[in-house]
């Protein structure tokens, strides 16, 4: 059975006390994760070693790197490379993220070596796909995504792939309030289980976990993640509540 992971994404939110804060009242909660189920928290670089030493105790929590680089290592100033996470035993780290994507000019090529390094590191990528509203308003978000996955994760093996978690996440729903309708959701997860599949195999694309991302919320989260190709949720704003994030992994399959 694929994994069902909760995710947090802090993004560039709360100071280093603020974040010890919630991370202490989220791992202090009683919430036991079974075998299948993951929770995910994509802090800032400069928290990831708190992190790490926070979900140390406790069965499948995690530390997730927001992004690292493409390149290997060299005169890249400010930037944070893949080997660099690893030897924080930092285990997963996202990947293109439509804010990268946006503001920081990531294509499909960059992070196609971005998803290429982790891998090669050791490391779990979160790559995340998604339309913008206007493309979605011209009804061509499959053609679009599928688009993003082929360039992005086609040159991997289907043994590669099945290290690597999606996140779909329409541009449309983030941070905006407005998610996307369970159906909406449902429909593109298993379009994108689809293209796996033709690219992976069944067997392959049956085992890689899509998360949704895009205004998941303590009230949303169980609706959402019982959609069958739903396996989790990607969070930002939520993720930054401990009662609602604590909610959300409760919500998990
Ligand atoms: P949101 O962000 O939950 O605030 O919409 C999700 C994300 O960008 O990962």
């Amino acid at each position: 059975m694929r994994k069902q992971i909760a995710a947090a994404n802090w993004k560039m939110n709360l100071t280093y006390q603020q974040g010890a804060e919630l991370l202490k009242t989220i791992l202090s909660a009683d919430i036991s994760l079974n075998e299948n189920q993951i929770a995910l928290f994509a802090v800032p670089f400069p928290y990831l070693e708190l992190a790490n030493d926070t979900v140390h105790q406790k069965k499948n929590y995690y530390a997730a790197a927001q992004n690292c680089s493409d390149k290997k290592s060299g005169a890249y100033t400010g930037e944070i490379s893949a080997e660099m996470l690893k030897s924080l035993d930092v285990p997963y780290c996202l990947v293109g993220h439509s804010e990268r994507r946006e503001y920081f000019g990531e294509t499909n090529e960059i992070l196609s070596g971005k998803v290429a390094i982790c891998l090669t590191y050791g490391l779990t990528p979160v790559f995340c796909c998604g339309e913008a509203l206007k493309i979605r308003d011209q009804n061509a978000q499959n053609s679009f995504v599928e688009q993003q996955l082929r360039e992005s994760l086609f040159h991997l093996s289907a043994e590669q792939i099945l290290n690597v978690v999606i996140a779909y996440e329409p541009i449309w729903a983030i941070g905006t309030g407005k998610t996307a309708s369970t159906a909406q959701a449902q429909e593109m997860h298993a379009f994108i289980r689809s293209v796996l599949q033709k690219q992976f195999g069944k067997e392959v694309a049956g085992q890689i976990s899509i998360l949704y991302g895009g205004s998941v919320k303590a009230n949303n989260a169980k609706e959402l993640f019982a959609c069958p190709d739903v396996d989790g949720g990607l969070v930002g704003g939520a993720s930054l509540v401990a009662s609602d994030f604590m909610e959300i992994i409760r919500a998990l399959k």
